[in-house]
């Protein structure tokens, strides 16, 4: 009775969330920056199911093969005549996966995690059940088909249709529901569209099986998006869940004002997170680590004892004890080893620094290989692009590399080589050169004060 030999999932995502304000499709509507969609994919992709189709309009197929990959099937649904006829499209994949159950899940539902979805699994295998609905307890159950038992039988009637007494139910469906797959394809083409809406339903199909069960999950797993407003609470709802969680972990909060932390962050213990700090898609940080306000780390890994001060760090691993920012950006594949520290307006691409390096002020370094103990100077610059093409640039261990100095790529500074302030560089240095590079300084003595003496008369 194992999930991955026996089930299949088809995910319903074509529907163009009339309801939204944003013009967004709703699928891409974002929770903590993670589109619904992927929200529904993940939780689907832990449990053991592989054999995954999802159901999608035209316009939404390119993007949704970049975020979800070609592991799964796409079928697109040319005209949004509902859930019924949604799954309709899917149904060469229902007859080819050579799968028992399927289950439904729906684009805009992002909270049915995989023990939701194996404990209904289990439950409808062990009560033979053609179909088994999620449903969970909605105190404002507005808008949400309601589960209505009547003489034995379980049926949905969705809000439109409703009577007064059947919209004071409280229980109502999540949307996400376990089908036989020859019982849902013998009921697929018996759906009518005769509803306030004309829409085919597929809660229809629910109604049309007589062997139906309702597994009735935690509140929050039914939250669904059908509005921005909805979008914003489910925003709020799981920040804060996931704020609540890194505290029991250990992480400190002075205040939770303006923190959003993304759902695959790690934080370790005895960190600190300081107001408007923002963690965004998969971070690892690690213990004990300052991260003060305006700081903004994507999908990047900040080692332990760091200190991130009101900075922008993105796509780049940190060692440990790295002190960051004011004001730095690192970005694009950044690698930054133990005890580096960089300061304030500092901005470094795609580079690696060595440990115990200083970048301490204002400066850019792009497409580098800086060794450790570098010292890199006030204002310099890795002059890396020449206007067509980017070039690479090699600092060695222990060089030294003057205030406001160029480094014009493709250029290597040897190990403990001295660069003299102000400098440009355009020829390779040795191990231990030195080189000044820049014009002789004149001095008229007394020019000045002469010349003061001329203007007088
Ligand atoms: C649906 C359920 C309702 C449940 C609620 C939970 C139906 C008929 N009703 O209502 O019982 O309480 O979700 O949130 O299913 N879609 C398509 N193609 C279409 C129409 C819809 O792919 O032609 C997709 C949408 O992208 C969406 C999902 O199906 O992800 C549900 O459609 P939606 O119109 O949002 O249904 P609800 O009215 O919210
Ligand atoms: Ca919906």
């Amino acid at each position: 009775m194992s999930l991955a030999d026996n089930a299949c999932a088809v995910i319903l995502a074509a529907g163009n969330g009339k309801r939204m304000v944003s013009g967004k499709a709703k699928i891409f509507c974002e929770i903590l920056f993670k589109p619904l969609v992927c929200w529904v994919f993940e939780n689907c992709k832990q449990t053991a199911i592989r054999n995954i189709c999802l159901v999608c309009s035209n316009e939404g197929l390119h993007n949704l093969k970049q975020s979800l990959g070609n592991d799964i099937q796409y079928v697109v649904q040319k005209e949004k005549l509902g859930s019924a006829h949604a799954v309709a499209q899917a149904d060469l994949f229902l007859r080819s996966c050579g799968k028992e159950d399927v289950l439904i899940l729906l684009g805009d539902v992002p909270f049915v995690n995989a023990e939701t979805i194996e404990s209904a699994y289990r439950e409808h295998k062990a009560d033979n059940n053609e179909v088994t609905v999620i449903a969970a307890e909605k105190d404002k159950p507005f808008g949400y088909g309601r589960i209505v038992r009547s003489s034995g039988q379980i049926i949905i009637v969705e809000e439109t249709e409703a009577t007064n007494e059947q919209r004071a139910i409280k229980l109502v469906n999540s949307g996400a529901m376990w089908f036989n797959i020859q019982a849902l394809l013998s009921v697929l083409g018996k759906i009518d569209n005769n509803n306030a809406n004309g829409e085919y339903y597929i809660t229809t199909a629910v109604n049309l099986l007589s062997r139906v069960g309702c597994f009735i999950a935690q509140g929050h797993i039914i939250l669904g998006v059908n509005t921005n407003e909805q979008l914003f609470e489910l925003n709020q709802i799981v920040r804060e869940k996931i704020i609540a969680k890194h505290s029991r972990n250990g992480v400190e909060f002075l205040s939770v004002d303006g923190v959003v932390i993304g759902p695959d962050v790690d934080i370790g213990p005895g960190s600190l997170i300081f107001p408007n700090v923002i963690l965004k898609g998969r971070c690892r940080i690690g213990e004990r680590v300052r991260i003060t306000s305006g700081s903004f780390i994507e999908e990047s890994e900040i080692g332990a004892e760091c200190e991130i001060k009101a900075s922008y760090i993105q796509e780049s691993t940190v060692g440990r004890r790295v002190q960051i920012g004011p004001f730095a950006h690192l970005r694009q594949r950044c690698r930054i080893a133990d005890d580096v520290r960089i300061g304030n307006y500092v901005e470094i691409k795609n580079s690696e620094v060595g440990a115990e390096t200083r970048i301490a002020h204002l400066g850019y370094v792009g497409d580098c290989n800086m060794g450790k103990q570098v010292n890199f100077g006030c204002g310099s610059i890795v002059v890396n692009y020449d206007g067509k093409q980017k070039h690479q640039t090699k600092i060695e261990d222990g060089a030294f590399i003057g205030c406001n100095s160029n480094l014009v790529a493709p250029v290597t500074i040897g190990k403990g080589a001295f660069v003299a302030a102000g400098s440009t560089i355009s020829e390779n240095l040795g191990e231990g050169d030195f080189a000044i590079a820049r014009a002789r300084q004149t001095t008229k003595a007394g020019y000045m004060n002469k010349k003061k003496g001329e203007d007088r008369t």
